[in-house]
């Protein structure tokens, strides 16, 4: 954790959910209370689908609400597309960008992400913006170098802390119950707020929040969160739990 950051724990809905499950938004809101609201930020990015309803159901909680992804287009013939001006009209606050499914499922380079960030920007949407190696490419001792030149392509030029959000999901951490070691997060948050130092400047890098995602499940929030550098959550699976949800913001705030 850096102490002078408040964290950010943001949940990850995935191509999860109907309107029936905005109970689990509700139910975050319920256990948000008055202990846990100075400590930790909470955002939930539904399906884009339940955007608008999930912001209604929160409003009042000060938990906001962020897309999974935006067009790098501001409106037109895009079909199937949703501009970061749309999400934000919805309600969004946030908006993840180049989440490791939309570069391996999708092919999004680090241009595209980039790009896809600095749309959200332009909405006032403040990105999230994922980077993260492989299995091979930490087996092959590249993991760092891999991260670094990720950051490099994806980060708008001249972004802020009011601007900019990393996340860290090493690739073979989503969703396989898999995490790295706290010595390993440690080595790359602090790899990713020095790079960010070089493409930012080292006052604006400071500031930025460094998310941990991949299996951040209650039994190990904890142990990631109290790892220098590590400035929140993004959560996939345990976030469509509001219990689970929960029990990691209680972990990130200390
Ligand atoms: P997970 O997903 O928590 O289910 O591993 C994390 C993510 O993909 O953001």
């Amino acid at each position: 954790m850096t102490r002078s950051i408040k964290p950010l724990v943001a949940g990850n809905w995935k191509m999860n959910g109907l309107k029936a499950d905005l109970a689990i938004a509700a139910g975050v809101a319920k256990g948000y209370d008055a202990a846990l609201k100075p400590s930790v930020d909470l955002a939930i990015c539904p399906p884009a689908s339940l955007l608008f309803a999930a912001t209604a159901a929160l409003i009042g909680s000060r938990i906001a609400t962020g897309g999974q992804d935006c067009s790098t287009q501001g409106s037109g013939a895009f079909t199937g597309e949703v501009s970061a001006a749309m999400l934000a009209d919805a309600g969004a606050s946030f908006c993840i960008v180049g989440h490791s499914e939309r570069r391996t499922l999708h092919g999004e380079t680090n241009a595209t992400v980039k790009a896809k960030a600095e749309a959200a920007q332009k909405a006032l949407l403040l990105p999230i913006v994922c980077v993260g190696e492989t299995k091979d490419e930490r087996e092959a001792g590249k993991a760092l170098a891999v991260v670094k030149k990720q950051l490099r392509g994806s980060v708008p030029d001249g972004a802020t802390p009011a601007t900019l959000v990393v996340a860290y999901e090493p690739v073979w951490a989503i969703g396989t119950g898999l995490t790295p070691t706290a010595a390993d997060v440690a080595e790359m948050h602090e790899a990713i707020r020095a790079e960010l130092g070089r493409l930012l400047g080292k006052q604006a890098a400071a500031g930025v929040r460094l998310l941990y995602g991949g299996s951040v499940k209650p039994s190990n929030a904890a142990e990631l969160m109290n790892v220098a550098n590590v400035d929140g959550a993004l959560v996939g699976g345990a976030s469509l739990k509001a219990e689970e949800f929960l029990a990691i913001a209680r972990a990130c705030a200390g």
